[in-house]
């Protein structure tokens, strides 16, 4: 089988960069490029972050600088999960890469427009890009072949009580991505929060493998882990949500998922940025009027995707 054709989307912090790490030494993909949106940093050290993890990948992909703003005017950011340079102040050295000249939305427009390819779309971020993009050429929504995006929550948020922090960005933004005809599938919270991840012992791994990928990785896996260690207050796994998301992307059949109707909230005094999942059975659901239109993720296998992840920076 050739390799997918894939374009990433992503604000890259630490779980960003893992998630890239493992799309651009993956055989199954041929990644296109990359862009960037503000989100968990601002936008100059997403960009920043996103040339330093495509050097320790060894690869070149271009970088393509997006949106520094929600569509109504916000930067929120989460340094305080990602470190003030959004890659855990760990001290990676200045890349040498450098991105392109031509912006992120109209790098999306001509690529998708133009190619005579199938390309799937892959984010991991807030929504900004993609909901400017389907704004500049409402027709970009027949020429991705597909989305995956780490977004939203089932069951509630970790930015708010409901919602999700890439949801939560940027409200309107996915409210245009979810209501578009993108077939799509939404890595929520929920299937990362079910105890799952890379172990401790995968991380010693990566560790003494000698690569520049695996050493990157094994830092930033090590860090998310204590993180999450002190704020449970016991032993867990390493669960970063883009990962995950690449994961499924990489490999659907590690996910269980169901179509189910899914909007935005883009009001609510409690509840802006909430993806309301309607799990409903039958009549009930349909009552609602909103139809099934995402391929929701219920749970992911967790060792079939350690596996995956290990096997794939491991293999050189
Ligand atoms: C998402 O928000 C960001 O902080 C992470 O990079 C991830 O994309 C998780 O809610
Ligand atoms: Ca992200």
């Amino acid at each position: 089988m050739p390799p997918h054709n894939v374009i990433i989307d992503c604000d890259t912090g630490v779980d960003d960069a893992l998630a890239l790490l493992l799309a651009l030494r993956s055989p199954e993909f041929n990644v296109l490029g990359i862009t960037n949106v503000a989100g968990n940093v601002p936008l100059n050290k997403v960009v920043r972050n996103t040339l330093v993890v495509v050097e320790h990948s060894g690869k070149n992909v271009p970088v393509y600088q997006g949106a520094s703003h929600a569509l109504t005017g916000g930067a929120e950011t989460a340094e305080y999960a990602h470190g003030s340079d959004g890659l855990a102040d760990i001290g990676f050295p200045e890349p040498k890469l450098v991105k392109q000249e031509e912006h992120a939305v109209d790098y999306l427009v001509r690529t998708f427009m133009e190619s005579a390819e199938p390309i799937d779309l892959i984010t991991l971020a807030p929504l900004t890009n993609i909901a400017l993009a389907l704004l500049v050429e409402p027709r970009l929504e027949e020429h991705i072949h597909s989305l995956v995006m780490m977004a939203g929550g089932i069951s509630g948020g970790n930015t708010t009580p409901a919602a999700e922090f890439n949801v939560w960005v940027d409200p309107e933004a996915a409210d245009a991505v979810f209501r578009s005809h993108i077939p799509m599938t939404m890595v929520a919270l929920d299937p990362i929060r079910q105890g799952g991840g890379i172990y401790p012992e995968d991380v010693d791994r990566l560790e003494k493998c000698g690569a520049s990928w695996c050493w990157m990785a094994s830092r930033l896996l090590r860090v998310q882990r204590t993180r999450w260690e002190e704020y449970l207050g016991h032993p867990t796994p390493a669960s970063p949500p883009d990962l995950a998301a690449m994961g499924v992307a990489l490999d659907p059949t590690l996910a269980e998922a169901q179509m189910l109707p899914v909007v935005v909230e883009t009001g609510g005094k409690h509840t802006r940025g909430m993806t309301l999942v309607d799990r409903r059975e039958g009549r009930m659901r349909f009552r609602s009027g909103q139809e099934p239109n995402v391929n929701t993720v219920l749970s992911i296998d967790n060792a079939r995707y350690r596996k995956l992840v290990l096997d794939t920076w491991l293999e050189d």
